[in-house]
């Protein structure tokens, strides 16, 4: 038997002011994107702002819907957005951000399995690596870069040959 140990690697900063500015921005841009979050049934909102490499800006936000299981998270819905219309803008970076009238969210949103293995697919895609930023309005931001430090085991394409 061998044992192995995955370590994983993430940066937390009290304040999107400590921030680089670009960062900061889109941590601002995912703010507005809540606004267009159809949640009705969760009554929890998430924003995604998205930047793309030419510099343009992607906004997303969570659609539900009664029907529950058709509706889908923010960063799919900005992920899949940006496969059928920038799928040569490479996305540099993504910042998720939640808020609900229910309680005080003290911690970011990490990004659900699903979300993340479709993250996997576009960085691989794409060739590079995306700086995710989750930001918590009201506590800390986490901020890490490429889908290892997120989902260090993971299903791709190499797996379905030989
Ligand atoms: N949700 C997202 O949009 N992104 C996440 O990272 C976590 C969950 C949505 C799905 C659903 O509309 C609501 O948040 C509650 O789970």
């Amino acid at each position: 038997m061998t044992n192995h140990e995955i370590k994983i690697n993430f940066h937390e900063y009290d304040s999107i002011d400590e921030l680089r500015e670009a960062d900061k921005d889109l941590c601002l841009e995912s703010v507005k994107a809540l606004k267009n979050s159809h949640s009705p049934y969760s009554k929890f909102r998430v924003g995604v702002a998205m930047r793309l490499q030419s510099g343009k800006v992607i906004h997303a936000s969570n659609q539900e819907n009664v029907a529950y299981p058709s509706g889908l998270c923010a960063e799919r819905v900005a992920l899949f957005y940006w496969g059928a219309n920038h799928p040569d803008d490479p996305i540099e970076s993504m910042a998720v951000t939640a808020h609900t009238d229910e309680f005080k969210l003290a911690k970011p949103v990490t990004s659900c399995g699903a979300c993340l293995q479709v993250l996997a697919e576009y960085e691989k895609k794409q060739q590079s690596a995306i700086k995710m930023l989750l930001y918590c309005q009201h506590g800390p931001v986490w901020v890490a870069t490429g889908i290892e430090s997120f989902l260090p085991f993971l299903f791709f394409e190499d797996r379905l040959t030989s």
